[in-house]
């Protein structure tokens, strides 16, 4: 019986355990992870995901302050468009957090970065161009292209040092994207090195409707994927991801002919994952009606979460002026919408509730937004529940080898701490 380990993901000359850890903003999958993931072999990614504020806990840097100072005026403002990134800063926070993780980078594996269009930061060509950039400048082994469909983001960087030599990623949940993308990425004479497809079961933000992403599943898309390239003679390495829990669904995907896949539920609950310790065991205890897929999210995706998650309903004040990611080019974003008019339909009361938005940026960075894959429910499985009643957090290392070597839809239980 075949397992993960019986194949090996080919980057020209390049050999590698099949298996990518996804990326999950805000600083979920840390550099820990990602490093985890490439000493043991694999693909490991960090997230790019409001850089600013993750280097500010991480190595003491002050971006947030700053910006804060210089927009305190506007706090009370419905009007966030005068709300700018400095694009030095975006620059230095890149360079910091992928430098110090490629620094640290230990074994034969990789590391790449996610990296999300819908990060439109008030600006979304020039400081998307400064995101890609600085991580190829501070050696970032590859770039994942997602939540978008990066129709200009090869040309942003097609005259950097690096475009050839960096892996290039794109993720797509539909054969569709993928054709769009290559069609409009052609005059840069060059293919992604890899394509994600994902499907319907992912965490983070799903490319499906609210209403439809129940009817389609992953092994029909990759296997349209797989077989519109043979058709065209593209050699791009295909990844499926989206519900992979076992390492026999991982093999599964590799016989039908996948390069490799991408995992990240499971991580979710590892102890290099950036998710605080009491956060991980919500999504332990969790069942399968605790979670869902809603329109909160203002970028205007579906997102699955947790339905206990504190994001939903709070009705706090936008924290553009610190935060400001999902500002689109006219500096607008949904949740401030929404909670303009929750305030002026309820002008006496303090504390007003907002239900159909969410503030994205205040939430993930806080760790208050719960977003999680379909088989979440299933994480209670994958480990030993302790005396007190809580779960055993697992290390990524003993996870990325259950998917590397298990067979016969085995989950290996970690040794009882
Ligand atoms: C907590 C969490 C956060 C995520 N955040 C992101 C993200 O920031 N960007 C992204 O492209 N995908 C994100 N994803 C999707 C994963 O990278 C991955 O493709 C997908 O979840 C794989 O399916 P699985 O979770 O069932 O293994 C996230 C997933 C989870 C579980």
């Amino acid at each position: 019986m075949k397992r993960v380990d019986d194949f090996r993901l080919r980057f020209g000359k390049r050999e590698l355990v099949p298996i990518m850890i996804g990326g999950m903003g805000v600083d979920i999958s840390t550099a820990e992870l990602a490093l985890e993931a490439a000493r043991l072999g694999g693909i490991g990614h960090i997230s790019d995901a409001m850089l600013p504020t993750v280097t500010d806990r991480l190595y003491d840097t002050d971006f947030v302050k700053t910006k804060l100072q210089q927009y305190k005026y506007n706090i009370e403002n419905a009007d966030k468009a005068a709300v700018k990134f400095d694009l030095g800063h975006i620059a230095e926070s890149t360079r910091l957090h992928v430098s110090k993780t490629m620094e640290a980078k230990r074994g034969e594996g990789m590391v790449f970065i996610n990296c999300m269009e819908k990060l439109t930061m008030n600006a979304p060509r020039e400081t998307l161009t400064v995101r890609l950039r600085s991580a190829l400048d501070a050696g970032i082994d590859g770039i994942t292209l997602a939540a978008g469909l990066h129709l200009g983001s090869f040309a942003m960087i097609e005259d950097h040092p690096r475009f050839r030599d960096a892996k290039l990623g794109i993720i797509v949940s539909s054969l569709r994207a993928l054709q769009l993308f290559l069609r409009k990425n052609a005059r840069t004479n060059r293919l992604p090195d890899y394509v994600v497809v994902e499907g319907p079961l992912a965490g983070g933000h799903l490319g499906f409707g609210l209403d439809d992403w129940m009817k389609y599943d992953l092994r029909t898309i990759t296997q349209e994927v797989l077989d519109f390239l043979k058709a065209e003679q593209l050699d791009i390495p295909v990844i499926p991801a989206g519900g992979i829990f076992t390492g026999t669904d991982a093999t599964n995907f590799l016989e039908m002919g996948a390069a490799a896949v991408q995992v990240a539920t499971r991580f979710t609950v590892a102890d290099e994952c950036g998710l605080p310790k009491d956060v991980q065991q919500e999504y332990f205890k969790a069942s399968e009606s605790d979670i869902e897929v809603n329109g909160v999210s203002p970028t205007g995706y579906p997102m699955r979460m947790l339905k206990n998650s504190p994001a939903i309903g709070s009705g706090i004040r936008p924290g553009c002026e610190a935060y400001g990611y999902i500002l689109d080019a006219n500096g607008r974003c949904a949740y401030v919408d929404s909670y303009n008019r929750e305030v002026a339909a309820h002008p006496d009361e303090k504390k007003i509730q907002v239900f159909d938005k969410t503030c994205l940026c205040t939430h993930m960075r806080n760790f208050k937004l719960w977003t999680c894959g379909h088989y979440t429910y299933k994480l209670k499985d994958t480990t030993n529940k302790l005396a007190d009643g809580s779960y055993q957090v697992l290390s990524a290392e003993h996870i990325f080898r259950d998917y590397q070597f298990s067979t016969d839809n085995k989950i290996a239980l970690p040794e009882k701490a």
